[in-house]
């Protein structure tokens, strides 16, 4: 069922399914809740799940953003006012990528709303300088050359070679999905990323589960990158998906699918 709700300037446009164990799945950059779907397709028969569309995306319009931009932090305040509506207490917190790190960010400042997390293809390290002026050069590119351009541009980089040369239907139909993604979201969303702190002290402090999904040909958050921090949490459940780069859900649909309901039916 499609729901909304207010917080401060922001709508937010979700959706829940299925009884159980609360799961809120959060969507990566330049992606909305229905990247989940196939997951969700199947995982509804489990749990209660709830992906949400961030500002920006999918359903969910951008707000007009103040010049000091949208933090991660305030995306993270909104995902508790979505569980509060929801009149949920707890629940387990999965996020894609950018979403691991606004996971990271409700983990920080609310670890007692959290049974436990999961990092999907996600990292607490900050940005380096060189991925900060990566994000610069590619808000440079969306303002000269639009979204289309830059989606059509970036999207093959979040694959394996394997799923580029093997399967690349799933490449181009990402790239119609999301071809006319708003612009103003993108670049607002690449500023936020830069200004994220480290949250490696998250890791450690957290005192519930947490998941890692590594994709092992991820060309966005490397192999190495992730596996030093899996020593980080009290509890970590650790898994790399061999044919994966950065979109395991949809190049291991299967893979994700069982580590998911292995790690949930847990809590
Ligand atoms: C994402 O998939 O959310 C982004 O690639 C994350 C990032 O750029 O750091």
């Amino acid at each position: 069922m499609h729901k909304t709700i207010l917080h401060q300037s922001f709508t937010l446009s979700y959706q829940v399914e299925g009884e159980g164990l609360p799961v809120v799945l959060l969507h990566g950059f330049a992606e909305d809740g229905t990247i989940w779907d196939e997951l969700t397709a199947s995982l509804k028969n489990n749990y209660r799940l709830i992906t949400a569309d961030l500002p920006g995306c999918g359903k969910s319009p951008l707000p007009e953003i103040p010049k000091t931009g949208m933090p991660l932090e305030e995306l993270a305040n909104l995902v508790i006012a979505l569980l509060d509506k929801e009149g949920i207490r707890q629940c387990v917190l999965i996020g894609h990528s950018m979403g691991g790190y606004i996971t990271l960010a409700v983990a920080e400042k609310y670890p007692d709303r959290l049974k436990a997390i999961g990092l999907f293809h996600s990292t607490a390290y900050p940005d380096s300088d060189e991925k900060k002026a990566g994000r610069r050069k590619c808000i440079e590119f969306i303002n000269n050359n639009g979204s289309p351009a830059f989606i059509r541009q970036s999207t093959p980089n979040l694959f394996a070679e394997s799923t580029r040369k093997e399967r690349p239907e799933l490449i181009t139909s990402l790239i119609d999905r999301y071809v006319t993604f708003d612009p103003t979201a993108l670049i607002h969303y690449q500023e936020a990323m830069i200004s994220r702190p480290d949250r490696t002290h998250v890791l450690q402090q957290f005192t519930g589960p947490v998941l890692f999904i590594i994709g092992e040909q991820d060309a966005i958050i490397p192999l190495q990158s992730s596996l030093q921090q899996t020593h980080m949490p009290r509890l970590s459940h650790i898994h790399i998906l061999e044919n994966a780069g950065h979109m395991g859900m949809l190049e291991d649909k299967d893979g994700s699918l069982r580590i998911l309901d292995d790690f949930l039916r847990q809590y």
